[in-house]
């Protein structure tokens, strides 16, 4: 949901430098660009709406001069995608700049007050309004440090900003509350970003700053400072990720690289298992686990809800994270409240976090380190699938699947479990070697208009992460459906025209789903039947069959079917002529309730 970058340089290369910064973020928005940099000559601004490299041809982003600025990606909020709309913004003399992700929520009053005041505001974001209200207090006589800390007091909502200003050309400011910023350090030059694969080609040390955190970069280093004003001494982290993990490795796409990341993803996971043994550790008994999440952190806590209740016998609920306020007053105090989410910063599920933080005992399952969700948690695992930057999430879908199969083998002491899933990177890459197939299959079914998922149990959530996955990437309607659901109202759907996609590993649930694939048939649809390889009647009802190793119980196959899924999404997206990476209206990370 935006994405902010910023760096001083020792050369005269900020503009390409923060170009390549703002690329390496575009997962975060897409619908405008805008680049400023600062030198003797005062401030000056370069951005419009579009993706970053059609706005980069027709405005030479690069071609800035000064050796230091800031940047921006937008996904809309205030405001149309415009050339106006988009970032940086400015004061009423040009000589402030800001960027900002998040969203002041009492910016109307604000601006109201300050065009009484004669502020001429060029743009219908809420953004502007932090570089007027500096501007002002500046103009009374504060500092430029002490202007922005008297308009953080002013601003109520979500923010991380950066502010250069012709008038100290040699600083950036700025400022974290409930949305991600961290600073890097590199040889003599300074760098911020909304995320870590923005600057991770420039450096791999990292300061996270947490809420209400302000910072000052110069040339000569960086202070932080906590809302008191007071020097914080922070710990500089050096995070493991590499520049070449957040690139797209010869692939595509960054969707396929990461869809064929994913055995990697789950080997890394699996070393996780002794620190989760001592999270395990020190729980006290529960009496009830509750998932919160939202999209595809959602649907594997549902393949969570079958586990802890198929396994381990406790009662489990799985709520979307958006929703939980509104249940929250009959949280059990003995749960566990675990928290799946891949950035950490998903403003629905922090809200969550919040709320059951008081309530109950605590974890968040992670994907990045340093994440806001990291560090209100009583209790942290994290996934180990690296970057991802494709918007659809794949290898971390993955990487939460395994996590918490993990934590059931942990916290029942099921060793078969944990020999099982020593299994899974072998079956995966054997699976994603049906790549050619799925193509094949995704030609035949690019041009449907609506599609049905269908599964039971363990495969209802695979079923409803295949139809997010194709819902999202290629805009064609699918529906997740449980698949004996279907005969209480969906079922007046199906005709010829709806592809129905049947989940039925060999287990508990396989032959009523079969059932429900003979009732579909029966009203003319096509199914197209993911099963283990020696399920005759299976493959005889089904016009199309992907075929599994029939080893991959019902249990494991959440982990091993969604993948034909994945890559059937990504064939028909790019079939259908859409960029997979970068889906109209979504980002990666979703910072707004
Ligand atoms: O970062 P999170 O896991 O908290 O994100 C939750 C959802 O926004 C995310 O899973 C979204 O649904 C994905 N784009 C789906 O592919």
């Amino acid at each position: 949901m935006c994405g902010i970058v910023g760096c001083i340089l020792k050369t005269n290369k900020a503009a390409p430098v923060l170009l390549d910064c703002v690329q390496r973020l575009e997962y975060r928005g897409y619908d405008s660009v805008g680049i400023a940099t600062c030198s003797s000559s005062g401030i000056r601004i370069k951005k419009d709406r579009g993706k970053i490299d059609e706005v980069s041809q027709k405005l030479q982003l690069d071609e800035l001069p000064g050796e230091m600025g800031i940047g921006h990606v937008r996904w809309a909020t205030h405001g149309l995608p415009t050339q106006e709309n988009a970032h940086p913004h400015t004061d009423c003399e040009g000589k402030i700049a800001v960027v900002h992700n998040g969203i002041l929520e009492n910016y109307k009053e604000l601006k109201d007050r300050l065009e009484r005041e004669g502020h001429h505001f060029t743009s219908q974001t809420d953004t502007e309004v932090i570089a007027h209200l500096i501007e002002k207090y500046h103009k009374q006589g504060l500092s430029l440090e002490e202007a922005m800390n008297q308009t953080i007091d002013k601003l109520h909502g979500s923010y991380a900003f950066a502010v250069i200003s012709s008038d100290e050309p040699n600083k950036i400011m700025g400022v974290r509350k409930e949305s991600p910023l961290i600073l890097g350090l590199g040889d003599g030059e300074y760098f911020l970003a909304s995320d870590a694969p923005a600057i991770l080609q420039h450096t791999r040390k990292i300061i996270y700053l947490a809420d209400h955190e302000t910072f000052i970069m110069d040339d000569e280093g960086v202070t932080v400072k906590d809302r008191d004003g007071k020097v914080v001494d922070k710990k500089i982290e050096n995070i493991k990720w590499t520049p070449e993990m957040a690139q797209k490795g010869g692939y595509d796409h960054f969707m396929l690289k990461e869809i064929h990341e994913q055995p990697k993803a789950v080997k890394n996971t699996l070393f996780e298992v002794s620190e989760i043994e001592k999270i395990v550790s020190k729980f006290p008994e529960f009496k009830r686990i509750t998932f919160v999440a939202c999209g595809t952190s959602y649907h594997a806590s549902m393949v969570g809800k079958y586990l802890f209740e198929g396994l381990l016998g406790l009662p489990t609920d799985v709520m979307l994270a958006s929703e939980f306020e509104f249940a929250a007053d009959a949280l059990d105090p003995e749960s566990l409240v675990i928290f799946i989410s891949q950035s950490g910063e998903t403003a629905d599920t922090l809200k969550a976090l919040k709320i059951a933080n008081k309530k109950a005992e605590t974890l968040a399952i992670v994907n990045v380190l340093g994440s806001t969700a990291t560090r209100e948690a009583d209790h942290v695992i994290f996934t180990r699938a690296g970057p991802e930057i494709g918007v659809a999430a794949t290898k971390t879908y993955i990487s939460q699947l395994t996590c918490i199969y993990l934590l059931v083998a942990c916290m029942g002491r099921k060793k078969w479990l944990l020999e099982q899933l020593q299994n899974i990177p072998d079956c995966m890459e054997e699976v994603l070697s049906y790549e050619d197939e799925i193509r094949k299959m995704a030609d035949k079914y690019k041009d449907s208009n609506d599609f049905f998922f269908i599964g039971r149990g363990f495969s209802y959530p695979t079923a409803m992460e295949g139809a997010l996955k194709l819902k999202e990437i290629t805009y064609i309607h699918g529906e997740g459906y449980a698949a004996g659901e279907l005969k209480h109202g969906p079922l007046a759907l199906i005709d010829d025209e709806v592809p129905v996609v049947a989940v039925v590993p060999p287990g508990k649930s396989h032959d009523r789903t079969l059932s429900n694939v003979e009732e579909v048939n029966a009203r003319g649809a096509r199914v197209i039947a993911l099963g283990a390889s020696d399920d005759d009647v299976l493959n005889f009802e089904a016009h199309d069959m992907i075929k599994f190793p029939p080893e991959i119980s019902e249990l494991l196959s959440p982990l091993i079917y969604v993948v034909p899924l994945q890559l059937l999404s990504y064939h028909i997206s790019v079939a259908r002529g859409i960029d997979p990476d970068k889906p109209k209206n979504l980002a990666k990370c979703v910072t707004v309730e």
